[in-house]
């Protein structure tokens, strides 16, 4: 299979989305002069530009696209050519309201935004392949092409009729029969036994709590959906250039998509990537999104979208202060991206996104942004050589499952405080913090690469993972789970005892007697730290250490057991105490930071032969790197230590 080397071919990919559809010819000569002084070489076209491409049923205007194609071509400037399947062209709603997606309470998605197509609608299916078809097997054989993005961040559901036909189907796939699925779905509750395959519905607007395991298996049959819907036009440009890798890109962290399915079925793995500016967190909210993404692709992977400056969807949409751009480009060449590109090249100047930033702002040539981009572009080309390809590696993994966190965000559960995404990034945090890098794996997973292996709530557990868990502990390695682990089977049912029994005997839990959710901004009290979110009353058995609650209904009772290498944590400790407890459990298995005393806004990561070093505040810092360096940015030698400015970077090869 083509991978992305095939692409990067020993360099950093570097540009955007470009949409020259939205500007006049003369602007295309302008774009790509600009694109050659920013050393861009990879632009990704089409992703929005089916009405163009076919502006009524059938006809195909590719001229303008030939055009595009070719002018980039002359200057040496590669194409990821998008198939236009996200945004369906307004007569399509018109004339097949069957393409439209149905809410959950009946509302249809109509034309005027954009992903506005249903994922099981046989006609959107029929015109969507047409066209990427038509668009494969004219630019198969141009020079310029080098990828294929697929659609654009797949994540419409719906609850329509021809879903629900759908819905049925996958169902009986799953089930076979009524009866394994009246199990499965525990309709003996609340009289939801079904009698007929045509009774079951998608979870439409219910009067009051729905059946949280026919929302979990809608969860799970719509990312199945949107993957076949990706897959169909994946075949369709592989025949066509079986040479070439294809690509959909990811959001981050996003809850509709079973990313470790996904990745399976793609050639490279790209994610959407925009942090806040002005989030205190915003560079550890990167580094996770990148740790996981290098992990789905299992090496290398491909930054597809970032902003150059302010987004335009958040409430308060800031820009990046000066260098901030530059410093989170480099994070993501750090923890293994071989491309680095944008949303998008030249801003807009109608539409609804007219005030999102792109490489060439409103201000032109002259702006910073595009003053930053072009320096960013020089780096990028400086640190290629020695970078592209390059591996990250990690000892520590952490676990991560879609339909766990699915499973454990239904209604009727004990906290709504609780959110999946905030406990993993509590726990990534505490060792981005401890300067461990960690790699993200799913519980089924080959674990035995990582000495020690945390899993900061994993609620729903097949065997088959719980297995591994066990297997992985006996083998040798350290294991660290979070509250609630293991509590529900893959159907969501509740495990006899509260926990896995296999797991309560792993951690030396004798009874799990009752959970003890916190309000929000209740804490309590552990020896030694205070903890927040979540406790839980639980009788040790053969612990060989417990660390206690202090105070309130459960002191003395176990917060913290741990039996042989098998940690488990009750609570949400507090962040320095949970940095400072998974770094003394890393250290007792062997894992270290990656360098010795950093100064704590300087983010360190180890990229093949390299030593990224990333400073993430705005006053100097000096750090101490041991011996003599050659800095790719500035092309110098360092010996000992490093002085690294306002959200500075350095790339020190030994
Ligand atoms: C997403 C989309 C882009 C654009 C950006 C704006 O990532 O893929 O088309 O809308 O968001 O941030």
């Amino acid at each position: 299979m083509p991978g992305l080397d095939d692409a990067t071919r020993g360099r950093l990919l570097f540009g955007g989305d470009y949409n020259p559809e939205q500007w006049p010819e003369e602007t295309w000569h302008e774009d790509v002069r600009l694109m050659k002084a920013a050393r861009v070489n990879s632009v990704t076209l089409g992703v929005f530009s089916w009405s163009k491409l076919e502006p009524e049923p059938g006809a195909r205007e590719f001229g303008w696209l030939d055009t595009l194609m070719d002018l980039l071509h002359e200057h040496g400037i590669g194409v990821v050519l998008a198939t236009p399947t996200s945004s369906p062209p307004p007569w399509m709603g018109r004339l097949h309201p069957d393409t439209l997606p149905v809410t959950e309470d009946g509302r249809t998605e109509w034309w005027g935004g954009r992903q506005h197509f249903s994922h099981s609608s046989a006609t959107y299916r029929r015109y969507a392949a047409a066209i990427t078809e038509d668009l494969a097997a004219r630019y198969a054989g141009h020079p310029a092409l080098t990828m294929w993005h697929i659609n654009n961040e797949y994540c419409t559901a719906d609850h329509g009729d021809e879903a629900a036909a759908a819905f049925r189907r996958w169902l009986r796939a799953r089930y076979g029969t009524l009866d394994a699925l009246n199990t499965a779905w525990g309709t003996a509750f609340w009289s939801q036994g079904y009698d007929t395959w045509d009774g079951i519905l998608p979870p439409r607007l219910p009067h009051y709590m729905r059946n949280p395991t026919q929302v979990l298996d809608f969860r799970r049959f719509t990312s199945d959906m949107l993957l076949e819907c990706y897959a169909a036009e994946r075949d369709i440009v592989r025949r066509h250039t079986p040479h070439l890798p294809v690509t959909s890109n990811f959001m981050p962290l996003f809850l509709g998509q079973d990313a470790w399915r996904w990745a399976e079925e793609e050639d490279v793995v790209s994610v959407d990537l925009y942090p806040d500016p002005r989030d205190p967190l915003g560079a550890q909210h990167g580094a996770l999104v990148q740790d996981m993404t290098r992990s789905q692709a299992r090496g290398p992977w491909m930054l597809m979208e970032q902003a150059a400056g302010p987004v335009n969807w958040r409430g308060v949409n800031h820009p990046k202060p000066r260098g901030l751009n530059r410093l989170w480009s480099l994070q993501a060449v750090a923890r293994g991206a071989d491309a680095v590109c944008f949303f998008q090249w030249r801003q807009s100047r109608q539409g609804a996104e007219k005030f999102h930033s792109g490489m060439v702002s409103h201000a032109g040539e002259e702006g910073r942004t595009f003053q930053e981009v072009k320096q960013l572009g020089a780096d990028l080309e400086r640190i290629a050589p020695e970078t592209a390809g390059r591996h990250v590696t990690a000892g520590v993994a952490v676990l991560h499952d879609w339909h766990s966190w699915w499973a454990g965000t239904q209604d009727g559960r004990l906290s709504g405080e609780v959110d999946y995404p905030d406990v993993l990034r509590a726990w990534h945090r505490a060792l981005w913090q401890a300067h461990l890098t960690s790699d993200f794996a799913h519980p089924e997973h080959d674990l035995t690469p990582y000495p020690v292996v945390v899993a900061p709530q994993l609620y729903a557990l097949t065997d088959a993972a719980i297995g591994n868990l066990l297997a992985y502990v006996r083998q040798g390695g350290t294991l660290v789970c979070g509250f609630q682990t293991g509590v529900a089977d893959q159907d969501d049912r509740v495990r006899p005892g509260g926990m896995d029994a296999r797991l309560r005997e792993l951690f030396g839990i004798r009874t799990l007697h009752e959970w003890w959710p916190l309000d929000a901004g209740e804490s309590v009290a552990c020896e030694g730290f205070g903890a927040t979110l979540w406790s839980e009353e639980i009788e040790a058995g053969e612990a060989d250490e417990v660390i206690p609650y202090r105070g309130g209904e459960l002191d003395g009772l176990p917060a913290i057991l741990r039996r042989g290498r098998a940690w488990y944590v009750s609570t949400l400790p507090e962040p320095g105490a949970l940095r400072d407890l998974l770094a003394g459990i890393a250290a007792g298995a062997g894992v270290g930071p990656v360098l010795d005393g950093l100064p704590g806004q300087v983010e360190a990561v180890r990229r093949g032969e390299l030593l990224f070093l990333l400073h993430h505040g705005r006053e100097p810092v000096t750090v101490e790197v041991p011996g003599t360096h050659h800095d790719l940015l500035t092309g110098t030698d360092v010996t000992d230590r490093v002085t690294l400015g306002r959200y500075g970077a350095a790339v020190l090869r030994p």
